[in-house]
């Protein structure tokens, strides 16, 4: 078992061989070795787990699950060797997703984004954050937060939201920025707030989106109206996102594939933890994030999918983990950590949820693997063999099949 603690190393993920774990109701309250196990929890109902892999169900800390239509036609465009950033000053891009989920009725947006969270949870996922940013106008962000906060009442995931109004500037506010700016202050931000809509306001800074001093003032309205601040920082080029997540107290920078050195002390000074998203660089042919120079300045990595239809198409948080360790040299148990607990800080939930301990959430995981190593090497479509969420039982074990 991996209890994956809050506090502590990113690299000891609190592992215990032959280990018990007992919850009653949706919490947890018990957790050590089998052998050391309370008399008094001797005689409650008791699942074999037979020697697999148990784990704080996943958390994934960063998509954008809510959006209309898909851009295979750009995937290919990219193959052939077109950059992002080009096909999205052709109006491709975020803007194609944008039209695409202005014209989706709200109906058929919850559909498909239920349909991906069946897909999720199968995978062991028992928490998920979700931005909106593919409407750009009030009717369509308040749309995509709208579906989240139904899907909240009618599935089982945990959905944590967040406002991305300031993804792009819309085409019709590309001659007036400072009116879409206002909009986003004035407007969207305060209604989101006092409608409880979201819990975070994340901001795009990069060329072609926001820049430092806009993603300042957009965010300082964030913070008075009470929201927790993100920011999409350093993806395709360095512009200073790092830092100024630090300077403002931002919970999360996420990207960080540029991040400059002084950012990254930036972040560590500031406890900011650096959300890496491995298929985004896989699909952009992006470097990776530092995350080895990250962690040795103290900073705690986050694996998220960044699940959207442009720059990471899947929602495969294990494969985006599988990613990391190979990609970003990171242990099998920070990774672990970084799809658990460390996710669960960068949704300031890491009291509540990603820590198999007493008083947290009941949220498990059942890994058909014998080891945490195993399980990240191996990579099958799917490992995860039963999920339990709250202390329900939503996929229920049938035993290992894994073959030592
Ligand atoms: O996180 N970087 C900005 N936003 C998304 C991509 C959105 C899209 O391509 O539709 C990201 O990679
Ligand atoms: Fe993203």
């Amino acid at each position: 078992m991996a209890t994956c603690p809050a506090d502590g190393e990113q690299n000891d993920a609190g592992l215990i061989d032959n280990a018990a774990l007992v919850y009653e109701d949706d919490r947890i309250v018990w957790v050590g070795s089998e052998s050391q196990l309370p008399d008094q929890f001797a005689t409650g109902v008791s699942v074999d787990c037979m020697q697999s892999l148990v784990i704080p169900g996943l958390i994934d800390c960063h998509t954008h699950l809510c959006f209309g239509g898909w851009r295979g036609d750009e995937f290919e465009m990219r193959l052939r060797g077109r950059s992002y950033q080009d096909i999205a000053a052709q109006g491709g891009g975020i803007a194609n997703t944008v039209n695409t989920t202005r014209t989706a009725s709200r109906e058929r947006l919850q559909a498909k984004a239920l349909l991906a969270l069946q897909g999720i949870l199968d995978l062991g996922v028992t928490t998920l954050e979700c931005k909106s940013g593919y409407g750009l106008e009030p009717a369509t962000e308040l749309k995509q937060l709208e579906v989240y906060q139904n899907l909240n009442r009618c599935q089982a995931i945990t959905l944590v939201p967040t406002f991305l109004g300031a993804h792009m500037v819309p085409a019709e506010y590309l001659t007036r920025r400072r009116d879409y700016i206002n909009l986003l202050c004035d407007v969207l931000i305060p209604a989101v707030s006092d409608r409880k809509l979201a819990k975070f306001c994340d901001v795009f800074v990069e060329e072609g989106a926001f820049s430092i001093d806009e993603a300042r003032e957009i965010l300082a309205s964030a913070k008075k109206s009470g929201l927790g601040l993100k920011i999409h920082a350093d993806q395709l080029s360095h512009g200073g996102g790092a830092e100024l997540a630090a300077e403002l107290g931002a919970v999360s920078a996420e990207h960080l594939e540029y991040a400059s050195e002084e950012g990254i002390r930036a972040m560590s000074r500031a406890g900011t933890v650096a959300v890496s998203l491995p298929l985004a660089s896989l699909y952009l042919n992006e470097p990776y994030l530092s995350a080895r120079e990250m962690l040795n300045a103290g900073v705690r990595v986050a694996v998220a999918t960044d699940f959207n239809p442009g720059s990471a198409p899947s929602f495969h948080l294990p494969l985006a983990m599988t990613l990391a360790c190979l990609n970003q040299r990171m242990t099998p148990q920070e990774v672990l950590m970084g799809a658990t607990t460390v996710a669960a800080r960068a949704i300031a939930a890491e009291q509540q949820i990603g820590s198999l301990l007493p008083g947290f959430d009941a949220d498990i995981c059942i890994i058909d693997s014998p080891t945490l190593n195993h399980w990240l090497y191996h990579f099958k479509p799917n490992a995860c063999s039963a999920v339990i969420k709250s202390g329900n039982w939503l996929k229920s074990f049938n035993g290992s099949t894994e073959v030592r």
